[in-house]
């Protein structure tokens, strides 16, 4: 009886196999690793894939098609100067990814086979798009007349969250590019809500309007770009209490963040070198966007002052040759980050502080360096502090005092390891899986064709959600009556004068 009533529930939950459209324009490779993931599920499934991504994916299903959109890659190549980002002030930083942003949207609508897709007669049930600075991309889900799901590879965001209706507090909600938590002291508060209201200008009338002319340049059909641009059902958000605060979402934001890190066996060579280390092995690595071979040779040759006095083995994620490098330093181009964390010998992780490296490190419980350069590297690894799994050095402080400082207190202060296990233990403890979840509600949304409750935020202006006018009401209301009191305190005192006078006059 249970058995047939768990199957029928089973077919019943399931959504048809149904026809979906992902759109992943970004040119990282982390974004990729999340997006083919997700994707790729959706394909065993039993559903007909089609993605937009620069990136090939390997070996995949008859069910998984792909259009390749590659020239983004070959043109974002050494075109922006990421490392100056480090330094660089936070209104230069906004600035900057919606420059970005833009360029991205524009170079995937112009994609020939993208084109080709739109001018085709092809349906989808379901478009899911990366929610990252590409809005005019939410077109596709307008020109198929199919739901919307967003995915955020970044968590709850500023632009995210206007999006979804989620109040935007500049007193509890940091911008992606400072250093806070949403903890904020008075003065941070203030520079947050310059930042918010930066941000938002520059949102509202300098990018979207740039995103409107793309939707009106390279979709066929015709919509109403500000009705496409709040009308997503679901979005779904690489992000977890543990890595992101609690973020106070709406419904239709849910969290998946970890769905990423499952490990895989290491390749025999890197087996071998951590299981010899038994001192202990650290992982360095700057993520795929940042080279370390970039680094000014100083600050090369202070870091290795540091490593070469560990008695761990370090291996390095580094893009070139490093023939006077120590002897407890191995390094390669590439290292399977994620099954190398889950190694039991690795007893720290020196990173950029990249969302899914953070996730990584605090799924398999390994305390953190962090040299955050950009995007929300500085607030995940301020997150990370405060949490007490990481010791943050700041790049342009970069040396050989501060570096070896942090490494032998989260070394040897046994509070980081302590921390991050607790934490591994919260991440791991779910109600389900984050795949599955990330699943069920896309499948929700393809059973419900893209249904929801929104929230009636998204009906507002910000100044009325944000009270502005009632405020502005109340004041002229309280303005009204003073002045109504003043003048009437003026008649009543001119009538008593002038019947003072004409009591005078009377009397004379
Ligand atoms: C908004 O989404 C709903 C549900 O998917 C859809 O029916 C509607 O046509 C969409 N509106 C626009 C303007 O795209
Ligand atoms: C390394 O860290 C430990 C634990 O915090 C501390 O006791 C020790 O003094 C540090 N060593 C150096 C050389 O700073």
């Amino acid at each position: 009886m249970n058995v047939v009533f768990l199957i029928t529930s089973f077919l019943v939950l399931r959504a048809e196999c149904a026809k979906i459209l992902g759109i992943f324009p970004a040119p990282g490779h982390s974004q990729f690793v999340l997006s083919d993931i997700l994707m790729t599920e959706l394909a065993k499934r039993g559903h007909q894939v089609t993605v937009i991504c620069p990136h090939e994916p390997k070996n995949q299903p008859p069910n998984y098609k792909t259009i390749v959109t590659k020239e983004l890659i070959r043109d974002t190549a050494g075109d922006f100067s990421l490392w100056n980002l480090e330094s660089q002030s936070l209104f230069k930083n906004i600035k900057a990814t919606y420059v970005f942003g833009n360029f991205i949207t524009e170079k995937t609508l112009q994609n020939k086979e993208v084109q080709e897709l739109l001018q085709s007669n092809e349906h989808f049930d379901l478009v899911i798009v990366e929610h990252f600075f590409n809005d005019a991309l939410k077109g596709f889900a307008a020109h198929f007349k199919a739901p919307l799901v967003l995915f955020s590879s970044m968590g709850s965001t500023e632009w995210n969250r206007e999006c979804m209706g989620a109040p935007m507090l500049p007193t509890i909600n940091a911008v992606t590019y400072t250093q806070y938590t949403n903890k904020m002291r008075f003065f941070q508060r203030i520079r947050n809500l310059y930042g918010t209201l930066f941000d938002y200008l520059y949102r509202h009338y300098v990018f979207y309007p740039e995103q409107r002319n793309y939707m009106a340049k390279y979709f066929p059909s015709s919509m109403d770009f500000d009705k496409v641009l709040y009308n997503a059902s679901l979005m779904l958000l690489n992000s977890h209490v543990t890595t992101s605060e609690n973020a106070l979402l709406p419904y239709n934001m849910v969290e998946i963040g970890g769905f990423h890190v499952v490990s895989k066996p290491l390749d025999k060579e890197v087996q071998t070198l951590l299981d010899g280390a038994t001192d202990g092995a650290i992982l360095f690595s700057l993520g795929s966007f940042l080279h370390s071979s970039d680094l000014s040779e100083d600050t090369r040759d202070a870091i290795f002052r540091v490593f070469a006095k560990l008695k761990q083995k370090v291996l390095w994620k580094f893009e070139t040759d490093l023939p006077d490098k120590p002897e407890n330093v191995f390094i390669s181009k590439w290292w399977k980050q994620r099954d190398i964390l889950a190694h039991r010998n690795i007893k720290l992780f020196i990173t950029h502080g990249g969302l899914l490296s953070t996730e990584e490190a605090i799924v398999n419980g390994v305390p953190m360096v962090g040299v955050p350069i950009l995007a929300d590297q500085k607030m995940n690894m301020a997150r990370a502090k405060s949490n007490g799994v990481a010791c943050v050095v700041s790049l342009s402080k970069l040396s050989e005092e501060t570096l070896f400082e942090a490494v032998n207190e989260t070394l040897n202060n046994p509070s980081y390891r302590n921390n991050v296990k607790r934490l591994s233990s919260l991440i791991k403890d779910r109600p389900m899986q984050p795949l599955d979840l990330a699943m069920y509600w896309i499948e929700y949304t393809i059973r419900h064709s893209g249904m929801t409750f929104k929230p009636s935020s998204l009906y507002l202006h910000w100044f009325e959600m944000y009270m502005v006018d009632i405020v502005f009401f109340a004041l002229f209301n309280c303005l009204v009556v003073v002045l109504f009191v003043i003048s009437g305190f003026k008649f009543v005192k001119g009538c008593i004068s002038t019947c003072r006078k004409s009591d005078k006059k009377k009397k004379q």
